[in-house]
């Protein structure tokens, strides 16, 4: 009931066609912007705006700068739960892989996850989600993996889709059933994955639920071949694949899923240089995720030169999950990507767009400024794009246009 009320609020935001004048872009060149039934139809200088356009609504940006809506390619936004005692655990010396062996980790916010009913669930992410819109989010990955079990993990894909109805975000919408081995398969790793990959997967494919198939490869979850079952699997239905790779060791799961065409490859610590050229060759975004890598007070950066030097396009996002990165501040994730591993400015924002976007095969519409696509765009009252990274906790947001709509913000009529 609460969601249906809330959609009608979307549909009822205001427009944002007409005019949007006095924007500064990120290179600092003053900026304006077309909006039609909600897509973007011009966009340029101000002298230089067709006199077509002339008798629009105007809105003023006020010298704001302007950005692409911002990308969260990696999120486990949709459980159970909280994990606030892991937190306490880890900093009285324990491990994440002793967490999750003692039975904590995933498996903890699985129990959580199946206790929690579909609204439960959508409450949750909910509050979460609105943290990241408030933020200038205009489209998300959730992946499931917090189920795993097929009406668990059903529940928590038909929890992101109406994340998408009710607040008009795009929500890209990834099956992650091989995150963790569930406590009744214990031993019987092989099993589980047949499950997954013969009744699991097709049913949520079929039934319109998933965008896309991530696997957690490593030691303490799934092995490279088991991964590869998985692949195949995603194969079969044309669904494109991602991969957790080389986050606590190097497994070779990013040469793998490079084989397999994956959209991107996230975490990667532990990347190895065969990886990396695997990677380059298919396409394969690097998803860096600073966030977890701060919460784990992980020492092994990813190999960001030797991306950088192979010319992999590097995306970040917040991986947004209760055990190793409770973020809901994907600025934040900007600024750790420059002060933890190294970003510079410009490639962290091409991070959170650009990047982010083709990380989830959404290149045609979202992450950039161009004519025909989608009106999602962020006023920011900033000065100079560099305070993007800048700030430690500042949400410095005007204005936020999402799907041809005035999300939030000061140029709501
Ligand atoms: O991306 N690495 C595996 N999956 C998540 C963590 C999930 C959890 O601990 O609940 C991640 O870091
Ligand atoms: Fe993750």
């Amino acid at each position: 009931m609460e969601a249906e009320r809330v959609v009608a609020a979307f549909e009822a935001l205001p427009s944002a066609d007409g005019l949007w004048s006095g924007l500064r872009s990120v290179v600092g060149n003053d900026t304006a912007i077309v909006v039609a039934d909600g897509v973007i139809r011009w966009i340029g200088l101000p002298d230089a705006v067709p006199k077509d356009f002339a008798g629009l609504k105007t809105h003023d940006g006020g010298g704001a700068l302007v950005t692409p809506g911002l990308v969260d390619c990696h999120t486990h936004l949709v459980y159970g739960g909280q994990r606030a005692n892991e937190f306490a655990m880890r900093l009285a010396g324990a491990s994440y892989e002793e967490i999750a062996e003692a039975g904590g980790g995933i498996v903890s916010s699985v129990r959580a996850t199946r206790e929690a009913s579909e609204d439960e669930l959508l409450a949750s992410a909910s509050h979460r989600l609105q943290s990241l819109l408030s933020e200038g989010v205009c489209a998300i990955e959730i992946k499931s993996g917090y189920g795993l079990a097929l009406e668990h993990e059903r529940k928590q894909l038909r929890v992101a889709r109406r994340l998408a109805g009710t607040y008009g975000v795009t929500v890209c919408t990834t099956f992650l059933g091989a995150h963790a081995l569930p406590p009744e398969y214990a031993g019987r790793s092989a099993d589980y994955i047949d499950l997954v990959c013969n009744e699991m997967l097709p049913a949520l494919a079929a039934e319109g639920l998933v965008d896309a198939v991530d696997v957690f490869c490593e030691r303490i979850a799934f092995s490279l071949a088991e991964t590869e079952q998985v692949f195949k699997a995603a194969l079969a239905l044309g669904l494109p694949v991602k991969l957790h790779a080389e986050q606590l060791s190097d497994m070779g799961g990013a040469a793998l899923a490079a084989r397999y065409g994956a959209l991107s490859c996230d975490h990667i610590e532990h990347l190895s240089q065969a990886g990396i050229e695997a990677m380059r060759e298919a396409g394969t975004v690097a998803v860096l995720l600073p966030g977890a890598f701060y919460t784990l007070r992980d020492t092994q950066l990813p190999p960001i030169a030797a991306l950088r030097a192979a010319g992999v396009p590097m995306a970040v996002s917040t991986d947004h999950n209760p055990g190793t990165s409770p973020a809901l501040s994907l600025l934040l994730m900007v600024n750790m990507a420059c002060t933890l591993f190294r970003l510079t400015v410009p490639e962290a924002i091409d991070g959170v767009t650009v990047h982010a976007a083709r990380a989830l095969g959404l290149q045609e519409t979202h992450g950039t400024l161009a004519v025909g696509r989608p009106a999602n765009f962020v006023l920011w009252d900033l000065r100079d794009a560099a305070e993007l990274a800048y700030w430690l906790g500042q949400r410095p947001v005007r204005t936020v246009v999402r799907q041809g709509k005035i999300a939030l913000g000061i140029n709501r009529p």
